[in-house]
């Protein structure tokens, strides 16, 4: 029997993923991405764009030097100053790949680029031929390639094989096409650029109209054999095709789409994890990694998944690593225990700084709580290990809420290693809680999200809370837990701040902050 096909995972979260507001990830969080998404046998990571930003630097330098199997990719523009940061970035890694693009669309040519279609064209030729001094590995990209010339875009993509590009990457940019004029794109390239065989043809699709994934296995079913994506499809505007749909639509349905990836897909629940911790949290109904993706509420349903799990569940929880809610030890478990629980739970390279507290913090909560869950420990060492770095922590709450009396909250502080205490009103105890934050640790942001999710099952379950904030066009998301909603909500709302404070120090040297913080 002939080998099935094998088609190849290039990851875009760190990149076209943390492009969508409030996804920015700061270098430890992308590290330990990174770390998971090898595991995952994830082919290509691109880690960020180097130029962009020297966060973005810094994250590829990190990643391209922890990287042993995947293949780290940066991006970047058609100049010379883009490629030499992306390949000053990438260096470290044994095998890395140059990713470049330029836009092919009349619409871009014109007003974005402001270059006729034969300065494009030179444009493609002088940036794959430099690339290629640095790697054998380059990926051009035509921007907006859906809606760009049939005719023009065969022309671009002969000229980037010819300058020694060894994989093409059409992106439907702005999410525009659908699957049946995407399957003519790939055909016709397959079957119009002479020297098409001598790379490998990448799909990239956006989810403006909710195709993405659908068009990217129409391009894989038109002859493509790489596809860009991200995990829980975050990315621009309505993101990114997710990679745990695309990777599932395989392998549930390999009689119609005979094709192999290198997945293990038992660690996309745990990939979903890491990445919606450091972003913003997934939304209930998401195919594969959502939490009610395997849930069953239907008395119907229910007796016919009693009788036989196919009737309702068209691949297992288990194929993608969801367990069952086990219930864990108690509050007479050793700390040997619950270390052993966290390398279970896939927490391995976790600082003993971080285990000392989360243990700390699963002693009060197996106090409080009736069962303790995996959940409930996943979500107490996130908060941990987010909690590690953080500049300004909550030393305590105590909140006065109830009809009648206007709501209060008495909030203490560590701000920079200093005590600070303070008590506000509100318009509620969440409104008098973040008064606090504002009155202990002066600042200007706007508040655009705020939402609370129950961990586990209970009127005694842990809340997540995340919100999401914005300063100066900036925005971040924070997130944390606790069997208190409100203690959840003020640290949910210090991670976001801190965050922006350490985005801030990227453009203001930390020296400057904390000569503000000491009023100098
Ligand atoms: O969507 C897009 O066009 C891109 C390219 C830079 C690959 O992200
Ligand atoms: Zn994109």
């Amino acid at each position: 029997m002939r080998e099935k096909d094998k088609i190849f995972i290039f990851d875009t979260t760190m990149r076209d993923g943390e492009q969508s507001p409030g996804a920015s990830m700061s270098l430890e969080e992308k590290i330990q991405i990174a770390r998971v998404f090898e595991e995952l046998g994830i082919d290509i990571i691109e880690a960020g764009f180097p130029i962009a930003s020297p966060g973005d630097f810094e994250a590829v330098k990190a990643i391209s030097k922890i990287l042993k199997n995947s293949i780290p990719a940066g991006l970047c523009r058609a100049n010379k100053k883009d490629i030499d940061a992306c390949h000053e970035a990438l260096k470290a890694a044994p095998r890395f790949r140059i990713h470049t693009f330029i836009s092919t669309s009349a619409l871009h040519m014109k007003h974005k680029l402001n270059k006729s279609p034969e300065q494009v064209l030179d444009a493609i030729k002088e940036s794959v031929t430099y690339a290629r001094n640095f790697t054998d590995d380059v990926e051009w990209s035509c921007e907006d390639g859906t809606r760009t010339d049939m005719d023009y875009m065969c022309k671009t993509v002969e000229m980037a094989i010819n300058c020694g590009a060894k994989t093409i990457n059409i992106p439907d940019t702005v999410g525009y096409t659908v699957p049946s004029e995407f399957t003519k794109i790939i055909t016709n390239l397959k079957n119009k650029v002479p020297n098409i065989d001598k790379a490998i043809l990448s799909v990239h699709c956006h989810n403006d109209l909710g195709l993405a994934v659908a068009n990217s296995l129409a391009g894989i079913e038109a002859g493509a054999r790489q596809v860009e994506c991200t995990i829980n499809g975050i990315g621009e505007r309505a993101g990114n095709a997710a990679l745990e749909e695309i990777v599932m639509s395989i392998k549930t349905r390999n009689d119609l789409m005979p094709y192999r990836t290198g997945i293990k897909t038992e660690l996309l629940s745990k990939a979903s994890k890491i990445v919606s911790s450091a972003t913003f949290p997934v939304q209930f109904n998401k195919a594969i990694v959502g939490k009610n993706a395997f849930a069953h509420e239907a008395g119907i349903h229910q007796d016919g998944m009693l009788k036989n799990r196919e009737t309702y569940e068209i691949m297992t929880p288990e194929s993608v690593g969801v367990k069952k809610t086990s219930l864990v030890m108690g509050k007479h478990s050793g700390r040997h225990a619950f270390k052993d629980k966290l390398s279970d739970l896939g927490y391995l390279d976790v600082t003993d700084d971080v285990i000392q507290v989360a243990f700390g913090k699963f002693k009060i909560l197996a106090d409080k709580k009736k069962h303790v869950y995996d959940d409930d420990i996943v979500a107490l060492v996130d908060d941990s290990m987010i909690r590690e770095k953080n500049v300004i922590n909550l030393k305590s709450l105590k909140v006065f809420a109830g009809t009648g009396e206007p709501q209060k909250a008495d909030m203490t502080l560590d701000v920079y290693g200093e005590i600070k205490q303070t008590l506000e009103t509100g318009d509620g105890p969440v409104d008098a809680i973040f008064k606090c934050i504002k009155v202990l640790y002066p600042h200007d942001v706007k508040l655009l999200l705020y939402q609370v999710h129950a961990v586990t099952e209970g009127t005694d379950a842990q809340a997540t809370v995340s919100v999401r904030i914005e300063e100066k066009g900036k925005t971040t998301v924070g997130q944390a837990a606790d069997t208190d909603t409100l203690v959840a909500s003020a640290n949910a709302y210090l991670n976001a701040l801190n965050k922006m404070i350490i985005k801030r120090n990227k453009s203001a040297p930390m020296e400057q902050e904390n000569r503000k913080m000491r009023g100098i």
